[in-house]
């Protein structure tokens, strides 16, 4: 069910409002290996979960969704002004990912968002190598017209959790 359909339904309160809120963002990213020409790391997806919309710093990314499924939405960048950090984003491709279909970012227009949209109404987890390894990337806030750079963060390294993660 749409979230604002939910809220009139169920009438949620502030806090679960801010809670599914925080689940939107809060998708865990998992090393799985890193050396100096590629990492592979396993991103879990809960119903509903999306990433914020992002490049991947020129670096090529092949990924897959043996779990569940995702929806990808790929971005144009226009009218890029780098000393103002805005610009404008349109909406290009869609495709979706899940086991049988493995997909790659675009790199001639690599900026995207995933998305496990709450209709498809299963958890999921996704592959991803990427080549070279990054640990930032720029997001764009479309609705403001802005961009900015984001340090990127792992859940857990090799399996073992990192010490900041809270399990919920
Ligand atoms: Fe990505």
């Amino acid at each position: 069910m749409h979230k604002q359909a939910r809220v009139e339904s169920e009438q949620l309160t502030i806090t679960d409002w801010v809670k599914d809120l925080a689940a939107i963002c809060n998708y865990t990213r998992n090393l799985i290996f890193k050396n100096d020409v590629f990492e592979c790391m396993t991103i879990c997806w809960e119903i509903g979960q999306f990433s914020r919309i992002h490049n991947h710093r020129d670096q090529n990314c092949w990924m897959s969704a043996p779990i569940g499924r995702l929806r990808v939405q790929n971005f144009r960048v226009e009218q890029r002004e780098a000393g103002h950090g805005t610009c404008r984003i349109v909406p290009t491709d869609i495709y979706e990912m899940d086991a049988a279909h493995p997909a790659y970012v675009n790199p001639l227009e690599p900026v995207h968002q995933v998305l496990n949209l709450p209709e498809f109404n299963e958890r999921a987890v996704s592959i991803h190598v990427y080549s070279k390894p990054f640990d930032t990337c720029e997001i764009y806030l479309r609705d403001k017209g802005t961009y900015c750079d984001a340090p990127l963060h792992y859940a857990s390294e090799y399996g073992k959790l990192n010490p900041a993660e809270k399990l919920l």
